[in-house]
């Protein structure tokens, strides 16, 4: 990978470009904030983000202190029990929520239903539930459960298409806000106000987005959203999500999953559920809290970080993979599918190509990691926190290398593991 030209012809941007770029980078101090094998370019931080400097020592004190020494105390004396409401107030300022509307726990799966059936409960006597045909399956299978309970009829758009089935039968839309397999971005300012104009309620899946983008919750009206926290948030394998309750729902949020940390007074051990009047409401039963602590310590990466600077090299990080895919690559049936205008590109892109699974198990040989989405991309996940111009630039000439010498075509490249 020591070449700056493909037979001759000087790529766009040249490695000095891409080494001018990462000297004048207001964000390279961010990279030390988080440990990444040397030599590894890491372009999968859109499924799981890298693991940030600040999590073992903060998991060391869980482990000796908290846990093995302080024990059950922790609940009261390491703040155990407020800690899904401190961290979901650090996510919600990383999403547009003022404080009070987060909660963190279980899983995205979890939070889809709960703010499904709490939305749907918000709409009784209407008919249909929309969701993207295309959005990720957990989506589309909680959507279908849901509607089963309420009885109501799913129905499946991409949401350009979206004013055409918006009517006074609407009663729930649930959308991602970046597309997991093309990096599509959506309007949400006007995706909301369009829902809301047929008196419907919306719910934003922000898996793709949370930590890549500034994104504007409160400003946008949002009911509600939901997401993970091991993509860009990078809190670690199996981290907790979070659900967003916009403060005007608040009261008469009719949460299903009454757990008891959610009653308004769990202490009191009462017979009878009766929620919270605070975002606690969202709590469920005890949370993964060495999970919890690690995704606490993991925000730390985004102290005095701005979004919006994070949001300027996605761009143009994408822009230069973009540039590369269309000028040296088309000649191998490579094909740009992420929109090419920055209004519609969320923070990968993903290229459709002959062999993408074996092309992406070459490239990882290489110490180049992306992923590949059936049936025939390959993802590039691009997080400026810890990402450089001249990593980028290497790993498409890595990418020009094993589709340029055939080298995917070994065998060994074809095996499908579990976990593609
Ligand atoms: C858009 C979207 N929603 C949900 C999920 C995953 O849900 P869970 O965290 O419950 O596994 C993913 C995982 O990649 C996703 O991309």
């Amino acid at each position: 990978m020591s070449s700056d030209a493909i037979s001759g012809v000087p790529l766009s941007p040249s490695r000095a470009d891409a080494e001018y770029a990462d000297g004048i980078d207001p964000l390279g101090f961010a990279r030390r904030r988080f440990c990444l094998p040397d030599g590894l370019i890491y372009l999968d931080g859109n499924s799981l983000g890298a693991m940030p400097a600040a999590v073992p020592e903060a998991m060391t004190d869980a482990l000796t202190r908290q846990w093995s020494t302080d024990l059950i105390t922790s609940w009261n004396g390491n703040g155990w029990w407020e800690l899904p409401s401190k961290v979901g107030n650090r996510i919600g300022r990383l999403i547009g929520a003022a404080d009070g509307q987060v909660l963190c726990g279980d899983s995205t799966s979890v939070q889809l239903f709960q703010s499904l059936v709490a939305a749907c409960r918000m709409r009784p006597g209407r008919g249909t539930l929309i969701t993207d045909g295309s959005g990720f399956p957990t989506d589309q299978y909680i959507a279908e459960s849901v509607a089963r309970l309420f009885d109501l009829e799913v129905i499946r758009v991409h949401p350009s298409e979206l004013p055409k089935h918006l009517d006074d039968r609407t009663a729930v839309v649930s959308l991602s806000l970046v597309d997991y397999r093309t990096g599509e971005l959506f309007d949400a300012e006007a995706i909301t106000g369009a829902i809301h104009s047929v008196g419907a309620v919306m719910l934003w899946d922000l898996c793709h987005a949370a930590g890549a983008m500034p994104v504007s919750l409160d400003a946008i009206g949002a009911d509600f959203a939901v997401g993970c926290t091991y993509k860009y948030l990078n809190g670690g394998p199996g981290a907790p999500a979070y659900i967003y309750l916009a403060e005007r729902h608040l009261a008469g949020t009719d949460l299903p999953l009454t757990g008891w940390h959610g009653h308004r007074s769990p202490f009191e051990l009462d017979q009878h559920y009766r929620p919270a009047s605070s975002v606690e409401r969202a709590r469920i039963g005890t949370p993964p809290l060495l999970s919890m602590l690690a995704l606490d310590a993991a925000l730390d990466g985004f102290d005095d970080v701005s979004l919006y600077e994070v949001r300027t090299k996605s761009l143009a990080l994408t822009d230069e993979v973009i540039s590369y895919a269309d000028r040296f690559l088309a000649e191998f049936g490579v094909e740009v599918v992420t929109p090419r205008e920055h209004d519609r590109r969320g923070s990968h892109v993903s290229l459709r190509m002959p062999h993408a699974y074996e092309v992406c198990q070459a490239l990882i040989a290489r110490g180049v990691v992306g992923d590949f989405r059936a049936p025939d991309l390959l993802r590039l996940g691009i997080t400026p926190l810890y990402l450089s111009h001249t990593e980028v630039f290497e790993a498409m000439q890595a990418l020009h290398d094993v589709l340029a010498t055939g080298a995917y075509a070994d065998p060994a490249y074809a095996r499908r593991s579990a976990v593609t």
